[in-house]
């Protein structure tokens, strides 16, 4: 939420700001800015809405000098407008933030006290300002800069740019994950080691509180409490490419046909070939002395989490409780003694997330996370970090993540069954061959994409959609809804099958299309009935199942897509194919931005 870069170059570094804002322009696409310092003078460059505004501003007024930092704008405090774009400014002192500075109504009434005007509705100006004052009271750039940090309350990344320092950035986290550049005579700062990728491999992570101060061949780091500390720098190999749609119309199309591939990398992590067994990384986890398992995510995570429930219960018979993250760090839950805790977030920065992991520490016996990015504050606090190994995610709607953490929560839960001898070696060899066999079924799967594109021309024409699935299905109606509302801005809703009747049924009529998730499992007789429910209220069904399902199910149904036949137990991470594509290309029938869908951003690290 947000991007942030910065670069101490040897060339003009307008045209690598921009690039690099590029790569972090999934973090928020309300406005983009860039700061530089030629001949010792500061200047700047804003406009509203996608990054290609500011680039055509910069045709016509190019911005010269060396050094700079810019942004993306995801906007929190005042309305997407220029003056409200970064950089922000005040005299000699430039600051481009993520995050929320929340004292700001105090420093700004203290500021105003001084008699110092406000341009913007920011929260970000008054640390501009105080710089500023800081400054102009004698302080050094440094000492103007630490001790505006030191004011400020809430989340943030910062970079400051004076006026006079051509060789100097100044950078602070707190609450947002922030990376330093190490590169040839040159440093660079960004939000995450994408924006860099292109630049540089050589890594630092800032850590909680650090603030760093940059040139061109030196970096020093502080910490909270202004101590200097060595922060390892590390390898970290990104792809430059994973930031290409590698010939897709959108990264969400790339990332939804990466699926096979990128789960049968994470298979091989976690399933030795040739054996039977779960291998997790470092100490692992023993689930036999587990007594309960609580896991906690927001939005796509948490539906991943409502799934892997019915693994966790079912397979390893661990009492499971699942919780909205946002919700649970405010509840302070008790967490019974033989509590495991357990965090999913594909960007592992998630604040919510974050903040709940914290909550957890000292209370729970053990804290496990499921992250993306291993390099992730959420990935860092936990005691076992289990990687999905779903590379870059760019599109703004999770697609490979999702099956991804499913996957790895299967994994997990086969492993806690095993631990507990609550599966037989013969169940165990049956699901892991279920898993092994599952990128091709992807691909299989990824072959209804015709058929998908013609029930979706259909689809965009509707107003409200339900989707309704049973069982492990049920969590994936749900995150089929919330797919297709956030890239299509349909109206969508997801109700467990058998709840219908209690009060959703109401909104049945022929209008209305009804997503019915069901393979023909166990489960599939009980849902097909609660699909009859819905067609004798004149509801068009669309019916996702497999093709002994669609046979037994097919006459009346408005519309199917047919899936292979899979193992009951991996069904949802193959149906999340279907449910990805539909809401893809209904948002392509409906001419919406499908990658940047509107008030939407990646990496949410505000509360
Ligand atoms: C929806 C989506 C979001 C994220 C949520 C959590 O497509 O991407 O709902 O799942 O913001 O993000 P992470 O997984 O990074 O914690």
């Amino acid at each position: 939420m947000c991007g942030i870069v910065g670069v101490l170059g040897k060339h003009e570094v307008a045209p690598i700001l921009v690039e690099a804002l590029k790569r972090l322009e999934y973090r928020g696409y309300d406005s983009a800015g860039i700061a530089t310092i030629n001949n010792g003078v500061l200047d700047r460059r804003r406009a509203v809405g996608k990054l290609v505004n500011l680039s055509d501003l910069l045709v016509h007024e190019p911005l010269a000098g060396k050094s700079g930092i810019g942004h993306t704008r995801w906007a929190t405090h005042g309305a997407p407008t220029l003056n409200n774009a970064h950089p922000h400014r005040a005299g000699a002192v430039a600051v481009v933030h993520n995050g929320i500075i929340e004292n700001f109504r105090e420093l700004r009434a203290e500021l105003a006290a001084d008699g110092i005007d406000f341009q913007t509705d920011t929260d970000t100006e008054t640390v501009a300002l105080l710089a500023e004052r800081f400054l102009n009271r004698g302080e050094t750039p440094v000492e103007a800069a630490m001790k505006t940090i030191d004011r400020l309350e809430g989340a943030f990344a910062l970079a400051f740019l004076v006026e006079g320092e051509d060789d100097l950035i100044i950078a602070a986290r707190r609450g947002s994950p922030l990376a330093i550049g190490h590169g040839d005579g040159e440093m660079y700062v960004g939000s995450d080691a994408i924006a860099l990728a292109p630049l540089t491999d050589r890594i630092t992570y800032l850590e909680e509180g650090d603030r760093a101060l940059l040139t061109r061949t030196t970096l020093e780091i502080r910490d909270a409490k202004g101590a200097q500390v060595s922060r390892p720098v590390k390898t970290v190999r990104i792809d430059s490419a994973s930031a290409d749609k590698a010939g897709h119309k959108h990264f969400m199309a790339k990332e939804i046909a990466e699926q096979p591939a990128v789960l049968s990398d994470a298979i091989r992590h976690y399933l030795p070939a040739n054996e039977d067994s779960v291998r997790l990384p470092g100490e692992g986890i023993d689930f036999a002395g587990v007594q309960r398992l609580t896991l906690v995510a927001c939005g796509t995570a948490y539906y991943a989490c409502l799934t892997a429930k019915y693994w966790f219960e079912q397979l390893a018979r661990i009492p499971v409780e699942v919780d909205i993250a946002s919700e649970f760090r405010y509840r302070e839950p008790p967490l019974p003694a033989g509590t495991v805790a357990l965090f999913v977030s594909q960007s592992g920065e998630t604040a919510d997330t974050l903040a709940a992991l914290r909550y957890c520490k000292g209370k729970a016996d053990r804290i496990l996370s499921v992250i993306n990015v291993p390099e992730s504050s959420i990935a860092r606090e936990s005691d076992l970090a289990l990687p999905i190994h779903a590379g870059v995610e760019i599109g703004v709607a999770s697609t490979k993540a999702f099956t991804c953490q499913l996957t790895v929560l299967l994994i997990l839960a086969l492993k806690a069954a095993a631990d507990r001898g609550e599966m037989t070696p013969e169940a165990l060899a049956d699901h892991v061959a279920a898993l092994r066999g599952l990128p091709h079924l992807l691909n299989a799967a990824l072959e209804c994409d015709g058929a998908v594109r013609g029930a979706a021309q259909r689809l965009s024409a509707a107003r409200d959609v339900l989707f309704l699935g049973r069982g492990l299905m049920y969590p994936l109606a749900l995150e089929g809804a919330l797919k297709l509302k956030e890239i299509s801005y349909i109206h969508a809703e997801a109700y467990a099958a058998g709840e219908l009747k209690h009060g959703p049924i109401a909104l049945i009529d022929s209008e209305m299309p009804v997503v019915v998730m069901a393979p023909k499992d166990a489960l599939f007789d009980k849902t097909i009935s609660n699909m009859q429910e819905v067609m004798a209220r004149e509801g068009k069904v669309l019916l996702i199942s497999d093709a002994a399902g669609l046979a037994e199910a097919q006459e009346g149904i408005w519309m199917s897509i047919t899936m292979p036949r899979v193992h009951p137990a991996i069904a949802p991470i193959l149906y999340a194919v279907p449910a990805q594509l539909l809401a893809y290309h209904t948002a392509i029938a409906k001419g919406t931005d499908v990658d940047q869908p509107r008030n939407l951003a990646k990496s949410v690290t505000v509360e």
